[in-house]
């Protein structure tokens, strides 16, 4: 595993009084911050002489080191810019945090005093910034390319950071767990995105799940064969497995943390392993990147992580229907009809639309839990890119309540995302001639007919779908890879329930 654990410590001496392998201070466009003017005195003016000096400006996101020579400091002082004080919001937080981190992964220090409490977020508490804080350093552990021969660990890591607080060190201690814990199942959920369609089958995912069982006494899991969904009558589901030698597998997680009686919140996350686009396939050009279109389902395994390592009380049930969509002799073909768990038929008039196909099922099947909620996460359409690029997930509801909370905890999570609306104007879209509803409603509002087209499947429950097409990864020669988004908004989401 390419993860490098990483340790929190809440701690509440003076920096000029901590002895550690580094200090970090926060250095902003008007002077030194109040730790930094404390260790400033202590080391005989060197940072005031580095400022003054022009070496560092308090820009967001700058660094530098400094080597006091009186001994009884801590090694090295790591001076941090981090912008103006009305400026500073939660992702210039996110930015300093990762600059920290990057300096002090690649120094020589096995552990770090952070003393940061004095450069406030605007709107943000200090629990927040802890655990936004923790959660960065704890994915900024996650080094890509695993597969690379020469892929190793970085040398010699930070293993632990050590904050500052001055009161309330309880509180302080439980933002950082939450912090690492959703860290932690980012990790997780980039490496499964990461990985390529002929390691991470279905068959991969649902070990994965397995191994989280494994884990957690909290976690059960229970994986359904092909046999066993053609019983459960998943046509829609299996209609996108025909065409594919890999076995489908329908993942059941169940997590227990809260009392028996409570309702389950379920997940359900689109676990295509690889999206050639079946018989309508797709254009070649960046084809490799449809070994994301699990992305879904990573979210649900590293949300279930979170949690479970949280001991969250309260009880989550996930789903992941997991397939290859792949074009051979058995494959669906454009005007298949199928019958889906629900009774509904569908007519696919695009084998592309495949997400929807298997997520039907899933969100049938699921509702024997009697949840009280219902999120479905899933790489669902290019058309999301279009409307809200790379950094906004999109958001789905028939419960504009549940659609309120689930923007809440993207918002507390800094994990955004942006509600379209749904209507039956919409709904029209989906006609067919010969089936209950098409699988595709035209190219006008893609990823809004596409959810359309999920709420038929969940008339009777509260249900919210996100689409994480645009955000669950990062394209580019040199950058491309798995966000581990929307693991924050999800484990928030869950957190937020416990309150
Ligand atoms: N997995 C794709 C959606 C997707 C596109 C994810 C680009 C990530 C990046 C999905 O299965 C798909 O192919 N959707 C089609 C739907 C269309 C045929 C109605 C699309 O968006 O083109
Ligand atoms: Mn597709
Ligand atoms: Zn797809």
């Amino acid at each position: 595993m390419s993860i490098s654990p990483i340790r929190f410590q809440v701690i509440d001496t003076l920096p000029q009084s901590t002895r550690s392998d580094c200090i970090v201070v926060g250095i902003t466009p008007g002077g030194l911050s109040k730790s930094a003017k404390q260790l400033n005195k202590a080391c005989g003016g060197l940072i005031q002489k580095a400022v003054k000096q022009g070496d560092i400006h308090g820009k967001a996101g700058e660094k530098l080191y400094l080597y006091p020579q009186t001994g009884t400091l801590s090694k090295r002082i790591l001076l941090i810019g981090c912008g103006k004080n009305d400026k500073r919001d939660s992702n210039v937080w996110s930015k300093i945090i990762s600059a920290a981190m990057t300096a002090l992964n690649h120094g020589g220090s096995r552990n770090a005093a952070i003393y940061l409490h004095d450069m406030k977020v605007n709107g943000k508490n200090l629990d927040w910034q802890l655990q936004h804080a923790a959660r960065v350093m704890t994915n900024a552990t996650y080094k890509r390319g695993e597969m690379k021969s020469t892929h190793k660990k970085p040398e010699n890591p930070l293993a632990l950071a050590k904050f500052y607080t001055e009161k309330n060190p309880a509180n302080a201690r439980k933002s950082l767990a939450k912090g690492k814990a959703i860290g932690e199942g980012m990790t997780q959920a980039r490496r499964l995105g990461d990985l390529p369609a002929n390691v991470c089958t279905p068959s991969y995912l649902a070990s994965q799940a397995r191994a989280l069982a494994r884990k957690y006494a909290s976690v059960r899991t229970k994986v359904l064969t092909e046999t066993q969904m053609e019983k459960l009558g998943m046509g829609s589901l299996l209609s996108v497995a025909a065409g594919s030698d890999e076995p489908a597998k329908l993942i059941v997680l169940e997590y227990k943390g809260g009392k028996q009686s409570d309702k389950p919140v379920a997940l359900v996350g689109k676990g295509v392993t690889f999206d050639t686009g079946g018989i309508s396939l797709k254009p070649g050009a960046a084809m490799d990147e449809m070994k994301y279109d699990m992305c879904g389902a990573a979210s649900v395994l590293g949300t279930f992580s979170a949690i479970a390592s949280l001991k969250l009380p309260i009880n989550v049930v996930g789903v992941i229907p997991a397939t290859e969509n792949m074009p051979n002799g058995n494959a669906t073909k454009p005007g298949d009809i199928v019958t889906s768990m629900s009774g509904k038929t569908i007519e696919i008039l695009n084998t592309d639309a495949e997400g929807r196909l298997i997520l039907c099922d899933a969100l049938t099947y699921v509702q024997q839990y009697k949840p009280c909620a219902v999120i479905d996460i899933a790489t669902l359409t290019g058309a999301v890119i279009m409307a809200l690029g790379h950094h906004i997930s999109g958001l789905i509801s028939n419960d504009d309540k549940l659609a309120k909370e689930v923007l809440t905890a993207s918002d507390d999570a800094n994990d955004p995302a942006w509600q379209l609306p749904m209507n039956d104007k919409f709904q029209r879209q989906l006609h067919s001639n010969f089936a209950d509803i098409a699988n595709i409603g035209g190219r006008a509002a893609g990823t809004i007919t596409a959810g359309c087209f999920l709420s038929r499947f969940t008339e009777d429950v509260e249900w919210a779908h996100l689409d994480i097409a645009g955000t669950a990864w990062v394209s580019g020669a040199t950058t491309k890879g798995a966000t581990g988004r929307p693991v924050p908004l999800l484990t928030q989401f869950l957190i937020n329930r416990c309150r």
